[in-house]
Parts: C-alpha cells; structure tokens; sequence
C-alpha cells in the first residue's frame, strides 16, 4: 500500500483523464447518486485530491458563490464533493481532506457552507449546524428554502449572521441551489 499524498489543483492543472477519474470516484462513492449539474457545482474551485501512487481515492472542492447574507451580497467558499471512495473509507482520507478544506476556507473566506446530511462528520472540523433562513433568487424572485435549512452547515467567525431570523439568499443554479 503506497503512502496517500495530498494535492490540491484547479480545473485546468488535472489531465482530462484525472477529470474523469474524480467523476468516476464522486459516481462510486455517492452510489451513482451524483448528478451531472452536482458534477458543474463542483467545477471552477480549488480542489483537494488524495491520491494513493498514481490513484485518486479522495476528493474535495471550495468553490466560491455569491451568497446574499442580511442583504449584503458576500462571496462565500462553498464545499462540493466531498468524497472518499469506498474501499478506503475510514482511513482518515476524508479527515485530512477536510482539514486542508477547512484550513483554506478559514484563509480565503469569511463565511464557508456546505450542505449535507453528515453532520457530525463536518463538526469534527469545527463546522456548525445553520441557523438562519435560506432562499434562492430565482432569477429575480426570492423564495424561501426552508427544507434546505437543516442540511446547511457554516465555517464563520461572524457568529451573528448565524442567527435566527437571518436570510441568506443564494444565486440560482441548475440542480439543487444549495
Ligand atoms: C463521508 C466521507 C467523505 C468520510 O471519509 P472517510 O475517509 O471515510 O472518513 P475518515 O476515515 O477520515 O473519518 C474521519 C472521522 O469522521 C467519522 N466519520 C466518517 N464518516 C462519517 C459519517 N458518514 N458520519 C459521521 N462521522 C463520520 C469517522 O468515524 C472518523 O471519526 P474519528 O476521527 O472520531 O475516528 C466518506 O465516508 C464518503 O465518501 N462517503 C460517501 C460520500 C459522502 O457521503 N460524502 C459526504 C457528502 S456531504
């Protein structure tokens, strides 16, 4: 068993097969759960990539968005991706995937989100349950997201945007907005 390295890459420095090999690893990991517009999503950002010799067993990407907060519209870090593949789950990749994560939201950003249903897994590097309001501006139309709220977590020092009552309101994307 090699040594996992970690790299971490924009779009354009990985080969068209590494591209292909992250999709396939998102493919098995998410149980062909991972749709073409989550693939987009996690387009255009820094990504993290651990590789076991010349595999890629692990992946994770901070895209930036322009994420509406109180009325100030703010760029936001936004974790997409995140995914280790099965047969090295629990070795710790995904851990040290999400301390380099974490550790360049926390230099790049103020505020960073994700959305997920593991929550207890992100708390591990300091993210914190969303307790505000969530919207989409739907080309002009803001509508509330509430069903999204629960899965939406925050990497913030400005704890009083995390508030109840606080409306954040996220541009329109294909696929799931947040
Ligand atoms: C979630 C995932 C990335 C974790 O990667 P991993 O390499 O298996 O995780 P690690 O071995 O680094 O585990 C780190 C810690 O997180 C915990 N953990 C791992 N998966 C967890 C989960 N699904 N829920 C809660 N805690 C979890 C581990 O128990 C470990 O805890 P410890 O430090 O107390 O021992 C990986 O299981 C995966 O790819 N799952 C499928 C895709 C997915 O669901 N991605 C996240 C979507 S938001």
């Amino acid at each position: 068993m090699h040594t996992i390295t970690y790299h971490t890459a924009y779009d354009h420095q990985l080969t068209a097969t590494q591209h292909h090999a992250i999709r396939a690893l998102l493919d098995e990991a998410f149980a062909d759960e991972f749709s073409d517009e989550d693939n987009d999503h996690a387009s255009g950002g820094v990504r993290v990539i651990a590789m076991d010799g010349a595999l890629i067993v692990g992946h994770a990407v901070l895209v930036a968005r322009t994420i509406t907060i109180a009325g100030t519209a703010c760029t936001v870090g936004y974790v997409e991706g995140v995914a280790v593949v099965p047969a090295r789950q629990g070795q710790g990749i995904g851990a040290q995937i999400m301390r380099q994560i974490t550790d360049m939201a926390q230099r790049d950003f103020d505020i960073a989100m994700l959305s997920t249903g593991k929550f207890d897994f992100y708390a591990k590097f300091g993210w914190q349950r969303f307790a505000g309001e969530s919207f989409v501006d739907d080309h002009g139309t803001i509508i509330r997201t509430a069903a999204e709220d629960e899965g939406l977590m925050l990497l913030t020092p400005l704890s009083h945007l995390n508030q109840p009552g606080v409306q954040w309101v996220c541009d329109w994307r294909t696929g799931e907005v947040w």
